[in-house]
């Protein structure tokens, strides 16, 4: 028992640690999708086809009544490669299917005789390959970083026709030759051609593997992508379960709380449809709050000329008369921190976040030193607008309400509610427009390569956002 240990371990090591967790971020793939891939597969696959080399051919018949002829076929060249007709099906349970009919080649070559001892001749040839039919299976995989991978499953090439067309010699080579390119010829293609589209479907891999598995996001943050599971394919979308989850940079640490069951809708008009849960924007908030950045001091300056209310005791202390007495003529400063993980929830056309923060008073003294006035206990909704910008997610807040209470007073009793109006002043002017130059900047969605989002749409639903768009490869 003890000696299979080491192989259980090193098998544990090439599964990304997150297989088997549920998905924070779900990616489908629609057939529409499937077919912009089809239509960039096929540049490369043609690509690769016109890479077939036939090889030299050269032998000896008999040709009645000349005798021995002995002939060669030499510097044969792919001219071009049609491949006029495609289709790619979703295959479920393993990935998809590509068919290529009607595909045809055309190549040219030389060749030459000797028979009769001295008898020599020698010209050039066409030779077009017509009826190419290919049909392949790919598989789609998660690999050992989580990132998708695919790879053929089964292959088949069949040439239909093949017709060749001499350029000088006598009439009688043809049918020399003709023997030849219908056996010897079809064999040499086919043989070839599956191993070639082998390599273009290889070729995506590399593509794939520019998926941003740990997608940075500022100084503070990162987001998990890798897939939690192997894809599911079913007879209308390919779908991706990945992980979404924020992190602290360098410093994994696990939120309370876990993924939710979420399924994306059957919806199938756009190519690719991302769902958010609010696993992946709760995960978030955790990993902010606990880099205890949900967090400002707010001083007079910050609040615009125009407004009426300053950070002063003077404005205090019409509140709270004890406030303008004990200090008079001081600047204040105000310290809002958040005490617990913000929550965020996602109801249909709604997305809102909780808060509780305290925020606390102080008196600026001429020296320089702060004296506590009182400490409110805040708890603050807000309403968010989502939307997608480039490859970002970004938002912007505005205030739904607001509550206080008090949680310490150095200064005497007083009513806190006197004070809503300039804590909500101080909100909107101040805390809000700071949350949402940072929320305007965006989180990284998952990418490939250099992949751009067109008609792109974001919709709120129960427990997670949805975005339906199509993509656009820049190369
Ligand atoms: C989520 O799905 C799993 C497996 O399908 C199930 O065991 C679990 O109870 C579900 N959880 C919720 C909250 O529905
Ligand atoms: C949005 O949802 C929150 C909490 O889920 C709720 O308090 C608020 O009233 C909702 N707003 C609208 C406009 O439905
Ligand atoms: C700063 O001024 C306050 C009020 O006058 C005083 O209580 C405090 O001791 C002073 N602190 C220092 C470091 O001078």
């Amino acid at each position: 028992m003890k000696m299979f240990l080491p192989c259980w371990l090193s098998l544990l090591a090439l599964m990304p640690l997150s297989f088997g967790t549920k998905a924070g971020v779900k990616v489908k793939l629609t057939e529409k999708g499937l077919e912009y891939g089809r239509q960039m597969g096929m540049a490369s696959i043609q690509q690769k086809l016109k890479t077939i080399t036939v090889p030299d051919i050269s032998g000896t018949e008999k040709v009645p009544p000349v005798g021995k002829v002995h002939y060669s076929l030499t510097n044969m060249k792919i001219m071009d490669v049609g491949l006029p007709q495609s289709e790619v099906d979703l295959v479920p349970g393993t990935g998809f299917r590509l068919a290529i009919g009607n595909a045809f080649l055309s190549m040219n070559g030389n060749w030459r005789v000797k028979y009769l001892r001295l008898m020599k001749d020698h010209g050039s040839f066409d030779l077009n390959v017509k009826g190419l039919t290919i049909t392949t299976s790919i598989a789609v995989k998660s690999d050992e970083t989580g990132r998708p991978a695919v790879s053929t499953v089964s292959c088949a090439a069949t040439v239909g026709s093949a017709s060749i067309k001499f350029h000088g010699g006598a009439s009688w080579l043809y049918n020399l030759f003709k023997n030849f390119v219908d056996k010897g010829l079809r064999k040499a293609l086919e043989k070839q051609i599956c191993p070639l589209v082998a390599d273009a479907v290889s070729d995506m891999n590399p593509k794939l593997k520019t998926l941003n598995v740990l997608a940075k996001v500022d100084e503070f943050a990162e987001i998990e992508y890798s897939m939690v599971s192997s894809p599911t394919v079913s007879a209308s979308s390919l779908d991706l379960g990945l992980k979404g989850e924020f992190y602290n940079i360098g410093k994994h640490q696990e939120p309370p709380f876990s993924p939710s069951n979420f399924s994306l809708p059957p919806q199938v008009n756009e190519m690719l449809y991302i769902g958010v849960s609010t696993f992946t924007a709760n995960s978030a908030a955790f990993v902010y709050n606990k880099a205890g950045v949900l967090s400002l001091y707010i001083t007079d300056d910050m609040i615009p000329r125009s407004s009426p209310i300053r950070l002063d005791t003077r404005t205090f202390g019409a509140f709270v008369p004890q406030i303008a007495k004990r200090f008079p003529g001081l600047k204040m400063k105000l310290l809002v921190k958040t005490v617990k993980n913000p929550v965020i929830s996602f109801e249909p056309n709604n997305a809102t976040v909780q808060a509780t923060a305290t925020v606390t008073a102080y008196a600026i003294q001429p020296n320089a030193t702060l004296t506590p006035l009182f400490v409110l206990n805040l708890d603050i909704s807000v309403s968010a607008r989502v939307f997608v910008s480039g490859m970002q997610i970004a938002g912007a807040i505005t205030l739904n309400k607001m509550g206080l209470t008090l949680g310490t007073s150095y200064v005497g009793d007083f009513q806190v509610r006197s004070l809503d109006n300039i804590f909500q002043m101080v909100l909107k002017l101040v805390v809000i427009p700071k949350l949402n130059a940072r929320l305007a900047k965006g989180y990284p969605l998952p990418t490939l390569g250099k992949m751009k989002l067109v008609n792109t749409q974001l919709q709120v639903l129960k427990d997670y956002m949805l975005i339906g768009t199509d993509v656009q490869f820049m190369g």
